[in-house]
């Protein structure tokens, strides 16, 4: 019998993801931890997972056989605080890979992401292998994160999986200090009836999913015959891609005397760093991914829940 260890449980993702599993495996066949508990549902544990001895010591007495690991800092919150975000990112997954590097556990989960990619990097239809030159500490711990997995897997035989999730919608919990974070917050505005200050320009295309795609996908990559992934560093995944204007323009179609204004901050030059849209062929052909939902969807889901 599987047990799950969802780490970084209590964020955007985590929240999400600990339900789907829930539902699909069992309550007590999946233990949420994070540092902040307040959130979360039985069964959980206060968890640092810096602190090696704390988390083998849950994984060993839980009797754990994966590792969802959700723990991170993100792109915009990276740039206030380089060296935590680094070390955060970094001892973290090291922590979980040795632990499956000694057959404690069985598998990993970790996702990477878009910010992996960088300025040199072609815009559209990023393909899976090309220039990769991330200029913010959260994409260059996510680039040497994706081959510290590649590594554990050559050398160790480490069953770890990773996916590259573009920026993620989602009504249930707040972001947790991204690049992406506008797509969210724009709708927060528009459900209270204020007018919207974009932190990106009008034009600034970037590659998004719906969370319901996102915890798919994060289930099915763990789900799949291990012969089939046959990248161990990380997969391109894609959902839908639009700029705010476009989406000011979709949401508009619900909220007619929304009103948006363009104020970007230093968040700009992350975006202007990373891909527009993404190309996920290799995603599709190994392991059978495909998103679900377009724009309209997601607008409307979006109004009709927050
Ligand atoms: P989040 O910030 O919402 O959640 C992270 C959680 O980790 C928080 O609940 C936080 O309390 C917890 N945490 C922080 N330090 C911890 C520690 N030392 N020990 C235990 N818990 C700790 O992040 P998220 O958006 O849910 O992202 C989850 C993962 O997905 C991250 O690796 C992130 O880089 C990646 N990702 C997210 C997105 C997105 O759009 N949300 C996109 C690409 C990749
Ligand atoms: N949504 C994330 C961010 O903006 C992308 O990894 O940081």
């Amino acid at each position: 019998m599987e047990k799950s260890l969802v780490i970084g449980a209590a964020g955007q993702i985590g929240t999400e993801l600990v339900s789907e599993l829930r539902s699909k495996r069992g309550i007590a066949n999946v233990i949420a931890a994070d540092l902040r508990v307040d959130n979360l549902a039985s069964p959980f544990y206060e968890l640092d997972a810096t602190n090696e001895s704390a988390l083998r010591d849950l994984v060993l007495n839980e009797g754990v056989t994966e590792i969802y690991h959700l723990v991170a800092i993100l792109s915009a919150t990276g740039e206030k605080a380089p060296k935590r975000a680094w070390e955060l990112n970094m001892k973290t997954l090291l922590n979980i890979l040795d632990l499956a590097k000694e057959r404690i556990i069985q598998r990993v989960f970790w996702p990477s992401s878009i910010a992996v990619f960088g300025p040199s990097t072609p815009k559209i239809k990023t393909p899976q292998f090309t220039v990769m030159d991330p200029n913010t500490v959260y994409g260059i711990s996510k680039s040497a994160g994706e081959l510290w997995c590649q590594y554990y897997f050559e050398n160790y035989g480490v069953d770890v999986r990773s996916i590259r999730y573009p920026g993620l919608i989602s009504w249930k919990t707040m972001p947790g200090g991204g690049t992406t974070d506008y797509a969210i917050e724009i709708f927060h505005s528009a459900r209270k009836g204020i007018d919207f200050r974009s932190f990106l320009g009008p034009d600034t295309r970037l590659p998004m999913m719906y969370m319901d795609d996102a915890v798919r996908a994060t289930i099915e990559i763990m789900e799949a015959d291990p012969d089939s992934i046959k990248i161990r560093t990380s997969y391109n995944l894609s959902g839908v891609d639009f700029t705010p204007r476009e989406l000011f323009d979709e949401i508009k179609k619900i909220y007619p005397e929304f009103n948006i204004t363009f104020k970007p901050d230093s968040r700009q030059k992350i975006a202007d760093s990373w891909p527009g849209s993404i190309d996920d062929s290799e995603a599709k052909l190994d392991w059978g991914w495909n998103h679900k939902f377009d724009t309209k969807a997601i607008v409307k889901l979006m109004s009709d829940n927050i």
